[in-house]
């Protein structure tokens, strides 16, 4: 029996173990998948797990999607490109570290048929996710991508990486087409972003990597104005399901029923 497990601190609210188990009871894999509580000086423990065989793959979430790269052997193209691991497995002996994210990020936003080719786009938030949206953007041919953050010297940072983004300035009047929350504000039912939505104008494209709750304060008050809006769930489905191929090398099909399993 194969064990699978995502890791992470807090681990509760995780729907990655009903992905999951979902696509290895339809295609008959004997495996369980289950979500893990740990602590940072866990993190050695688990790769060592991996190494030996007794856990054949891990998700990794916030917030260790960084802290746990100095007990991989080797990064794949895309974890080295935005120093994040969210998907662990063994290969010819050696711990790989590798990130689903970007791609999850892509798939996710392609769903909605939106093409994010010489568009505008701002990010706000500058934490664990940003730079994996950063590395989709730029791929897709964002024209610009400018980012917001609460923490001035967070945004500073991502820039000494991602030379090629802008910190976002109201007062250098750049049309806006896409707007991404990529913070943690909207997580609890009442929170509000500070931002003055009502200053982007018309038509834009408002998207929340959050997707429990469903329709964040960002996303109604961006529905109201009559803009378009989508959250995170495509994106989240999308970053397991790519987990899913590198473990088992099967694509199950994303239908009505997975989008239901996390939309509870
Ligand atoms: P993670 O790495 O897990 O994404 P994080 O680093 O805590 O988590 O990032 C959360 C993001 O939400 C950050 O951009 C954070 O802004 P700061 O960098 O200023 O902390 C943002 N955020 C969280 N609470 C916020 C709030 N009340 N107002 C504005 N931004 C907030």
């Amino acid at each position: 029996m194969q064990k699978f497990l995502v890791i992470g601190n807090p681990i509760d609210h995780s729907l990655s173990p009903e992905l999951h188990n979902y696509w290895i009871k339809i295609n008959k894999i004997e495996a369980s998948y289950e979500k893990k509580l740990l602590n940072e000086n866990d993190l050695e423990n688990i790769v060592l797990k991996i190494r030996s065989g007794e856990i054949e793959g891990v998700n990794v979430t916030v917030p260790f999607k960084k802290k746990i790269i100095p007990y991989l052997d080797e990064l794949t193209q895309e974890a080295k490109e935005t120093n994040s691991v969210n998907t662990v497995y063994l290969d010819s002996d050696k711990v790989i570290g590798h990130n689903t994210d970007i791609a999850g990020f892509e798939l996710g936003i392609r769903y909605f048929k939106y093409d994010v080719k010489n568009k505008n786009v701002l990010i706000l938030g500058a934490g664990g996710v940003v730079p994996s949206i950063i590395v989709a953007l730029k791929k897709m041919y964002a024209k610009k991508i400018l980012l917001h953050n609460r923490t001035q010297e967070k945004v500073r940072d991502l820039k000494k990486i991602y030379s090629d983004i802008d910190i976002f300035d109201w007062e250098r009047k750049i049309e806006i087409d896409m707007i991404i929350n990529a913070t943690s504000v909207g997580l609890n039912k009442n929170d509000k972003i500070n931002l003055e939505l009502e200053k982007f104008g018309k038509d834009k494209f408002f998207y929340d990597i959050i997707y429990n709750p469903p329709e964040t304060n960002f996303l109604k008050d961006a529905k109201r104005l009559g803009h378009k809006t989508e959250n995170g769930k495509m994106m989240f489905i999308y970053q397991a399901h790519q987990s899913f191929s590198v473990w088992h090398k099967k694509f199950p099909k994303i239908d009505d029923e997975t989008i239901k399993l996390i939309e509870k």
